[in-house]
């Protein structure tokens, strides 16, 4: 090393190499020693046991769904039925439902997949997915696949059964671009994380080495079952107490403008208010907010 600087005795340069190299090789041989004596410790702890509950090499209770194939690769507990499992059998692209407690009886239903290895959205038997291995799930049930192979992420809706794709389904290629998240790209290795505390999805993105987030909707990090309905009473409340401080006519004036934004449907209004209030990517106001500010001006 400190060879390569010195402009003139340079001349003994062989020599220091291969005393460089003899000690690299003691290092080495003292490094494979080390590990050795490292990885020959056990601690066997005492205590715990395993038992099969659910072999698919042997027969199994069908129910005119063919099961015989299913190789499972990973399982993830539901929220909002916590009586059952989700399966993903990768390899046969499908995803499947397993009652709880496990046994070779349990009851196995399809929630989406219909076996065939492709891109299609629909219904549980329409569905193809591209042998995924990662997902993620939401309070609601709602199943987020990384569709790693199409370079797409899809929502198996957790109510409706549904498969929609969530993020790339316009570009479907590899890459790293952000922003609208059907024009967004993944690599073809990624990871999902379902994150409550951000109503987000943390995409692990090994193939371009990056941690993304996909910010996901309100309703879909609601932990209680509400109608559209009952997520409108909490601002509304919330108008109402303020137009109360700020005198009655003023809440005549708000109440038309509560109705008209609660009847428009769309899933990127006001409605979650106190939801995200520790969400950092609050860049979008909504029009309550606005209307909140308002009112609080004209007191
Ligand atoms: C996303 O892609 C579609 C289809 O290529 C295009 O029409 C649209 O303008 C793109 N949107 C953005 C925000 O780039």
């Amino acid at each position: 090393m400190h060879n390569a600087h010195c402009p003139s005795p340079c001349s003994n340069f062989e020599t220091t190499e291969m005393l460089t190299r003899r000690r690299l090789l003691a290092q080495l041989l003292l490094v494979t020693l080390y590990g050795a004596l490292v990885s020959s410790e056990h601690l066997l702890e005492p205590g715990y046991s395993i038992s099969t509950v659910l072999d698919f090499n042997k027969p199994l209770p069908s129910a005119g769904l063919d099961v015989s194939g299913i190789i499972p690769f990973a399982l993830h507990p539901l929220t909002r039925s916590p009586n059952l499992l989700l399966l993903l059998d990768s390899s046969n692209s499908a995803f499947y439902s397993l009652d709880l407690p496990l046994s070779q009886e349990s009851h196995i239903r399809l929630l989406s997949g219909n076996g065939t290895t492709g891109f299609s959205d629909g219904d549980a038997i329409s569905t193809m997915f591209k042998r995924p291995r990662s997902f993620a799930v939401d309070y609601n049930d709602n199943v987020y696949v990384a569709d790693r192979i199409t370079h797409v992420i899809r929502k198996i809706n957790g109510h409706s059964g549904v498969t929609t794709t969530i993020a790339g389904g316009y570009t479907q290629k590899e890459g790293h671009t952000d922003g609208s998240a059907q024009n967004a790209t993944f690599s073809a290795d990624f990871d999902l994380l379902f994150m409550h505390k951000m109503c987000s999805l943390l995409i692990c993105d090994r193939g371009n080495r990056m941690i993304r987030q996909m910010d996901l909707k309100p309703e879909d990090c609601e932990e209680k079952p509400q109608s559209s309905k009952g997520l409108g009473a909490i601002p509304v409340s919330v108008i109402a107490a303020v137009a109360l401080l700020c005198g009655l006519g003023l809440g005549f004036i708000a109440r038309p403008f509560v109705t008209s934004s609660s009847t428009t449907g769309s899933l990127r209004e006001p409605l979650h208010t106190p939801l995200t209030e520790s969400n950092p990517n609050n860049s979008d106001e909504t029009s309550t907010d606005a209307l909140l500010r308002h009112q609080k001006r004209s007191c």
